[in-house]
């Protein structure tokens, strides 16, 4: 049996996941694909750190070791920010490497530089992780797409701010106490401002406007606001009467713009969201044939960001992925939703 040889870019809770779920998966993967996948090298920042990971993977801190194996299939970045992230992925497209990426804020910016990179080099881009952990939102727009235009998505998308929300509504921890336990849980970002100030939920925002209208808006023109300027006595009040504060993303087509926000909003028992509690995330997509849908489910955490990477895996390597579907509006104002969101 021939193999599909990985590797991993970033070992914290992504890129273990990703390890750990490649092994303890490897008869399934063997018979999913008709071929052997193997995790052939690991990227880490530091090589002294103590980890548990085979003998045989490659484990270094240079990149260029990792380029300069004589084989390799699939590359999957599980690291933070946009550098040196974008440049490594660009180097592996160019090594005729699929990739598949879980880093948002990367993907936001670039995720269309690096789409007409692989398209040119005739490789795949797998990003189903940059949205909603394990919530296959991406795959599921990408089906509706085929004939729906999208008219809406909203929903929380960020599992951190809900969890902080939930955990001091109903057990009384502080903020501080919420979004440390958070960190322990493997939700938060290694900085979690992204998480609380609402750079999260924004840029997984961004990524969705891209596929659903082509498109994004011009950055500034989109509200964002995070969760911490709740107070403790603002939820309580809340609690009282009969409200919840959600992180709400929300992005729609309206008389061809594009409108976005990311905002804490108080919701009533008969909101959607009311219910969506702790690490969850839920997104609502409304298409023009289908009417709305949602999805929900665990919107952070080790397994389900690894299970959204290895269907990616799947998908790449099977060859029936090409995520290169940027849908344009079918109303002729493509060209104004074009690009002009990147800063
Ligand atoms: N920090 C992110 C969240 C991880 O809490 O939603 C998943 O993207």
């Amino acid at each position: 049996m021939s193999s599909i040889r990985v590797a991993i870019l970033g070992f914290g809770t992504v890129g273990e996941g990703v390890y750990k779920t490649i092994n303890s998966h490897k008869e399934k993967l063997s018979k999913v694909l008709g071929k052997r996948v193997e995790v052939a090298a690991v990227l880490v920042k530091s090589k002294n750190k103590n980890r548990e990971i085979d003998n045989r993977v490659l484990v270094t801190d240079d990149f260029e070791e990792i380029l300069n194996l004589e084989k390799l299939d699939v590359v999957v970045e599980a690291i933070v920010g946009q550098e040196p992230a974008l440049t490594y992925l660009q180097k592996a497209i160019q090594k005729e490497c699929h990739i598949i990426t879980a880093n948002k804020e990367m993907f936001a910016v670039h995720g269309s530089e690096l789409q007409k990179l692989a398209k040119e080099n005739g490789v795949s881009v797998g990003f189903e992780a940059t949205v909603a952990g394990g919530v296959p939102v991406i795959q599921t727009l990408q089906q509706l797409l085929n004939i729906n235009q999208i008219k809406k998505i909203e929903g929380i998308l960020n599992g951190t701010s809900n969890y902080i929300l939930s955990e001091m509504r109903t057990n009384d921890l502080s903020f501080s106490a919420a979004l440390q336990a958070a960190q322990e849980k493997g939700y938060a970002e290694a900085d979690p401002t992204n998480d609380v100030e609402g750079y999260d939920a924004f840029y997984k925002l961004m990524i969705l406007s891209e596929i659903a209208f082509g498109g994004k808006p011009e950055w500034a023109m989109v509200p964002r606001e995070g969760i911490t300027g709740i107070t403790e006595e603002q939820i309580k009040g809340a609690e009282k009467l009969g409200l919840r504060f959600k992180l709400i993303a929300s992005i729609q087509l309206v008389n061809g713009t594009i409108i976005g926000s990311v905002r804490p909003t108080l919701v009533t028992e008969t909101h959607p969201l009311f219910n969506i509690e702790g690490v969850e995330n839920s997104v609502s997509i409304e298409g023009d044939i289908v009417g709305r849908i949602t999805l929900q489910g665990p919107g952070a955490g080790m397994l389900p960001t690894a299970s959204a990477v290895i269907e990616d895996l799947i998908h790449v390597v099977r060859g029936n992925q090409n995520t290169v579907t940027l849908c344009p509006l079918s109303n002729g104002e493509d060209e104004r939703a074009e690009d002009k969101g990147n800063q």
